[in-house]
Parts: C-alpha cells; structure tokens; sequence
C-alpha cells in the first residue's frame, strides 16, 4: 500500500479516482480487522505448505539449506507465498476468514545444529535477522515485497484478511550462526557478540524455576535466541516501524510471539503504536497450562489493560484432556468460566486445539470422530477459533509422538470433500451470520463426563451446542432447558455429525423445556435462532484501548442503514463510518479512563455499553526504578501508581496499580511501563503486601515529563 500510495503522486487525476475507488472496494471487503470476534482463523506454516514457486527453493545467500526430498524434517521445503496464494480458493472454500503465516521476516541464513546436533535451518521463521525484508525462500532472492504484497492482494480479493507472526523477543541464535546480527532493511544495527550500543539483553537462558520468575521471563533468554532490549530506543523504534511496514503492506493482525517473554511494559506500547497506524487485531502467545499457572493474573492483567489478545492455552489444554483424553467435560467448562470472570474481553481469546510446538490431535489420539467434536467445539464456543493447516486432512506423522518437527509435515492433499473441511465451512458460516458465537455470553445447560450442551446467547440471539463423545452409549437428555424461542429446530450441521431436530415448548425466562431426547454415540448436534429484530446492540469493540484521535471499530447488531451516534460516556464521538453490524468512531478528546461507550441508532434507541479506556494521549516506555525501597517479605511487591489512567489512577490494588516491580538487585525494584508522550506525570511506589495491606511512600508525589519520542528512564530513591 505505501508503494501504490507514492505512485498515485506521479499519478494523472482520471487513474487517481480510478484507484481510489478499487483501493475503497477492497477496504470494504476487508476492513474491521479490530473486530476479529466473528473471524475463522487458520494457521499456515509457510513452508509446509505449497510450493507455488521452485525459484526460490535454493536461493544463493541462503544455498544448501533446502532439501527438494522433503526427507529432513529440519531443512526447508520449498513452500512459499505464491503458494498460498495459489490454493486461496481452497481455503475460501474452507471457510476461513484469516489466515496466519509464519514470521515472513527475512531469517538466518545458514543451518545450525540442534541441541541434539542435527543441522537446523530457520524454516519456521523464528530467527528474523531483518525485519524489515523479506525472507527469500519466502518470496525472491532479492528479499523484496512484491510475492508478500500479492499473497495479501489475492487473500483480500477472496474476503480472507492475513495476520502474520511478529516476533520482537529475538533475532537469531546468540552463540552460533549468525551471533544474533540484526539488520535495518540491509543495513547492520549490531549483533549479540559485540553489543556496544545495547540493543540486547545479556542474560542467561531461562530455565527451572526462571519460567516463573517475572524477571526471568521477560529479561533473560529464551533458547539460545539473542534477546532484545525493547528499551533502547534504536530497537523500540526498529521493531515498531517494522510493524508499521508491514501495516502499510497491507496486515490485518499480529501474532505476537512469546508475547510473554518480550518486555511486558514495552508492548501496550507497541500495541498502541499498530493501532494509532491503523485498524488491526493483535493476539499474542503467552504460554501456560492452565489456569492455576503462577503467572496466570499477570496473563489476564497485561490483555484488559494493553488490548493484546491471548492464545487460549489454558482452554487448549482443557480441550486436549476432555477431546484427546478421557476428561470430564466439567474441566472445559471450569476454564470457560474462571476465563470469563478473568478477562475483560474474553470473546477475543484464539482458541485452537493444536499448533505448530505441540503433537497434532491425531498424533495423541486418532478417532477423526473426537477430533470432529473438538473442531466443532473452537467453531462454537466463545474466542476465535484457529485451525492449524492440515487439520481438515487428517494429516499427522507421529514420529517421536508427533512433537515438533513432526507436527510440520508437508500439506498432501487439498481434498475439499472430507468431513473436518465441510464442517469448518459450516460453523464458519453460521459464526459469520449468528451474533451468539462470536459476542455471546455462555451457559451450561447440561453437562457430565461424556456430554456437554452449552448454549450461546447474544440479546435474543441464540445457538445450542450439544456434544456426546461417548463413542458407544446414547445419552438420554431429559429436562433441558434453553434460551431458543418455541418451536422446532433442525440439527444446523444437517446430521454431518449424527444430529438430529428438537422440540422447543414455551416457557418463560429464558427457561423453555426441550422435549426429551436421545444423543447419538459421538454425535455434535447445533441449533441456532437468529433475531431479526431488535434495539442496537454492541458484541464487539477495537481496539479496547486507544488515545483520543484513534479510530476504534464497534461491532455488533441492529445499528440501522441509517446514521445515528455513538457517545463515550456523555460524549459524542466523530462517526466515519456507519452500516447495520459496524461503526467506525474517533475517540473524542476526553479525559483519560474507562469509559461506556453506547450506541444511538436513528430512531433513538440506546444500546448496551461496552467498556473502552481512553488513554491520555501515544504511548513511550518508560523503566522506573525505585531504589532502596521500603522492605518486603516474600509476596509482598512494590507497584507503581499515579495520575493517568496509564498509571492505575492512584489504584493500589493488585490488579489496577502497575506493576508488580521486579527486583533482580533488592531492594531496588524496576519496571518498564507505558506512559503518555509528552505529559507531565504525578507517580508514587507502594508496597501491596501479600495480605493486600498497603504501605505508600511518604513525601511529595514523584513528577516526571515523558519524552515524545524515544524510551525514557526515571530513577529515584522510595521517600522516608
Ligand atoms: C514460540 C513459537 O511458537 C515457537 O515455534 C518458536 O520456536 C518460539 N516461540 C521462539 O520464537
Ligand atoms: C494518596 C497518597 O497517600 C499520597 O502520598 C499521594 O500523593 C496521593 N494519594 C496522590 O493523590
């Protein structure tokens, strides 16, 4: 986009309308990418995919690390963007709205043996060293854009919008290879041996007990990979400009990778940053088993206050136990409602059932029959569903139980006929037109070991999900109740999965009795209702956080043909764009909070609220360092608060003071937060013991004016 945008200067006027018009349609086409709730994601390792190209096979800065046998699991394989670009009608046909691509980054150029010693090459892209080309097996030997530009142009023209993994923790291995050399589209930044201006972190790997340790996680390294210091100012600009770049190219979304490992302070900047350029969804990888990890409120804390969505590991593992194991359905269920009290915008959880560093489904349990109920799961339960490619081929090699790099076997077959490719097609399909899966609230109306019926609900909206696995015994449902209107519903999957119709009778309540029936043996039966009318209703909001002058997206129904107005609290809000399902809004100039933001249709009905931060204003990281602080005992932290909503506004709870601060060097305590550019700030330290007792520091608040541009650092001693 930022080529075509410096050609239209040169341009005579007729073409300039001309492209303005289809630059227009395509934006109709493929806009709202910061409402992903409605979206159906699916996860493509570039070079696993197709091989649309054998030019770039064997590019010669990069020679030798190709095997055109597809026979070492460690090598590339020749898939690249025209190849995706070629089987784009295949995944049309799918369903799918999104795809995500591997980092397409150029990568290190050579192999480097594994800890086992086999000889690796950086297929997956994880080890970018210039973030700002393109990686050639990828694209051309040139690392130029013009094969990613139209891989982005055909998904955009197929309705499907293209999220690509962005990895700002590292460059490459620090200790062989390449040492970590990071360049600025060609140009040297440095590398990892030889860091005088301090563009990485120099720490050990983190091991053992580190994966718990909030400094550890964020400041140390994370497998041998050069790790990046967001706070110096070269990088925190390197890395967002890159983001940008790709923005201009035409992104949708970021999967941010180790989201949990990179600075977290320094990444509400860079969120904010990718919004402020424009409309986009942001997701990050923040691994954890489940949600009793150490580090879980620090995972819910950091998505409702930087607006980065999370990978749903908790939910993964529950889906894995219940699908792929023998679990009780309860375990799923205990995730979807900790989840739902946890996070502010939990619909923006990316569920998926497996991934490219775990074993496929089929790997821990082959039955195509539990790997259909766990899709038709993800496809219906709240968060937005990702299907890692292949899924809807059955396809997995089990070698070394099918872990990583056997889960990355080369697509085989693009059979549009199978099962899993139809199902996905179908629920894809009923997300987009019934609000209740991608903004509802949900119930669980009956649930046991081996059967889960759960309902999803928007207003009066409303899809009922039943699920057997028992792969032998009916279950007999008695007394169920639901929020469906009186009547009789058709199985929505027309008995792809062994469903079959109910009786709904009237009640009252949201409480109508289903006439009894019987579940078949490993059978998902969905029934849906669709309102067709109704007051406006808001489902969605993105981004969550933005400063005034931002353009945020609400998402949702009944909002009219006609323009009406959207008010932050009292108000009013520039509409830029107005349709029946979404608004496009500036965030007016309003003081910095939380907000409700409602929408007026023309006729003068009021919506729900939605809650929306405003910030004060851009957003620079800031590291604040408290020395010689006030004692702690173990689990008592020092937090930061202060005046911004940015800084908690005074807040000295858990949850709503920044923080906790780390102390690598006790009693001095550190954290790097994002700040308002350019804004005097009033901050204090408090000590929030672990039986939430708070001790604040005495004297005067703490002042400091944040640069505009740039990190910014601030150091004082805790007052007495
Ligand atoms: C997590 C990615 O998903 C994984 O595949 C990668 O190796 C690491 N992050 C490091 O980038
Ligand atoms: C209350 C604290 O006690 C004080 O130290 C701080 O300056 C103010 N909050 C800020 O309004």
């Amino acid at each position: 986009m930022m080529r075509k945008r410096l050609a239209f200067a040169s341009t005579p006027k007729p073409y300039l309308t001309f492209f303005l018009l289809l630059f227009s349609l395509q934006l109709s086409l493929v806009a709202h990418a910061s409402d992903f709730k409605r979206e159906t994601i699916y996860q493509i390792i570039t070079d696993r995919f197709f091989d649309g190209s054998s030019a770039n096979n064997n590019p010669p800065q990069s020679a030798g690390i190709y095997d055109a046998t597809k026979t070492n699991w460690r090598a590339y394989w020749g898939g690249d963007f025209a190849g995706i670009q070629q089987k784009m009608s295949y995944l049309a046909g799918l369903g799918v709205t999104a795809i995500w691509i591997s980092p397409p980054v150029d990568n290190l150029n050579l192999n480097i043996a594994d800890g086992a010693g086999n000889p690796t090459a950086s297929y997956h892209g994880y080890q970018g060293r210039d973030f700002k080309r393109i990686e050639e097996h990828f694209g051309n030997p040139n690392n130029t854009w013009t094969e990613f530009d139209n891989l982005v142009a055909a998904a955009h023209q197929n309705g499907i919008k293209v999220i690509i993994d962005f990895a700002p923790n590292h460059s490459t291995q620090d200790n062989a290879g390449e040492f970590g050399a990071l360049h600025d589209n060609g140009r040297l930044l440095g590398n990892f041996r030889d860091d005088g201006n301090g563009l990485f972190h120099h720490n050990p790997n983190i091991s053992g007990g580190g994966w718990d340790d909030r400094y550890q996680v964020q400041y140390y390294t994370l497998f041998d990979l050069a790790d990046l210091n967001q706070e110096n100012a070269t990088i925190d600009a390197y890395l967002k400009d890159a983001a940008k770049l790709f923005q201009q190219h035409g992104v949708d979304g970021f999967r941010i990778d180790a989201v949990k490992h990179v600075t977290w302070g320094w990444e509400y900047s860079l969120a904010n940053s990718i919004y402020a350029n424009g409309d986009s969804f942001l997701f990050g990888e923040w691994y954890q088993g489940n949600t009793t990890d150490p580090l879980y409120r620090d995972s819910y804390k950091f998505a409702n206050k930087s607006g980065i969505a999370l990978l749903d590991f908790p939910l993964n593992t529950a889906i894995r136990n219940v699908f792929a194991g023998n679990a009780n359905f309860s375990e799923l269920d205990r995730v979807i409602s900790d989840e739902a009290a946890a996070f502010t915008w939990d619909e923006d959880l990316v569920t998926f059932i497996d991934n490219h560093d775990m074993a496929r489904f089929l790997s821990i349990s082959n039955n195509n029959n539990r790997l259909h109920q766990a899709l038709a799961f993800i496809l219906t339960a709240r968060g937005i569903p990702t299907i890692y490619y292949a899924t809807e081929q059955y396809l997995h090699n089990d070698t070394s139980g099918g872990n990583d790099p056997y889960n990355r076997p080369m697509m085989q077959s693009f059979d549009n006929t199978t099962t899993a490719y139809k199902l996905v097609g179908k629920l894809s399909t009923l997300r987009r037109s019934n609000p209740a899966i991608g903004y509802g609230s949900t119930r669980s109306r009956w649930l046991n070991r081996d059967v889960y019926i759960y309902e999803r609900k928007f207003f009066g909206s409303v899809v009922l999900a039943a699920i057997n696995k028992n792969e032998t015994e009916a279950a007999s449902i008695t007394g169920l109740k639901t929020s469906l209107p009186q009547g009789s519903y058709a199985d929505y999957l027309a008995a792809m999965l062994g469903g079959s119709a109910i009786k709904v009778n009237a009640g009252s309540g949201g409480e109508n009795a289903v006439t009894d029936f019987t579940l078949p043996a490993h059978t998902v039966a969905v029934w849906q209702f669709t309102e067709t009318v109704g007051a406006p209703e808001i489902g969605s909001i993105g981004p969550t956080v933005a400063q005034p002058g931002v353009k945020i997206t609400i998402g949702g129904k009944n909002f009219g043909a006609l323009k009406g107005s959207v008010k932050f609290g009292a108000a009013p809000a520039t509409v830029n764009s107005w349709s029946p399902t979404k608004i496009v809004v500036t965030v007016p100039a309003i003081t910095n909070g939380n907000y409700n933001l409602s929408v007026t249709n023309s006729a003068g009905h009021v919506s729900n609220g939605i809650q929306f931060t405003t910030l004060t204003a851009r957003l620079i990281p800031v590291t604040f360092t408290v020395h010689n602080a006030t004692p702690t005992r173990v689990g008592d932290y020092i937090f930061l608060t202060g005046n911004t909503i940015e800084l908690g506004q005074w807040a000295t709870t858990w949850d709503r003071a920044i923080g906790p601060m780390m102390a690598p060097n006790y009693p001095h305590w550190f954290l790097c937060a994002s700040v308002p550019a350019g804004e005097t700030i009033q901050f204090k330290f408090v000590k929030i013991a672990a039986d939430n007792s708070v001790t604040w520091e005495a004297g005067p608040n703490h002042s400091f004016t944040v640069p505009t541009t740039g990190a910014g650092f601030v150091n004082v001693n805790w007052q007495y």
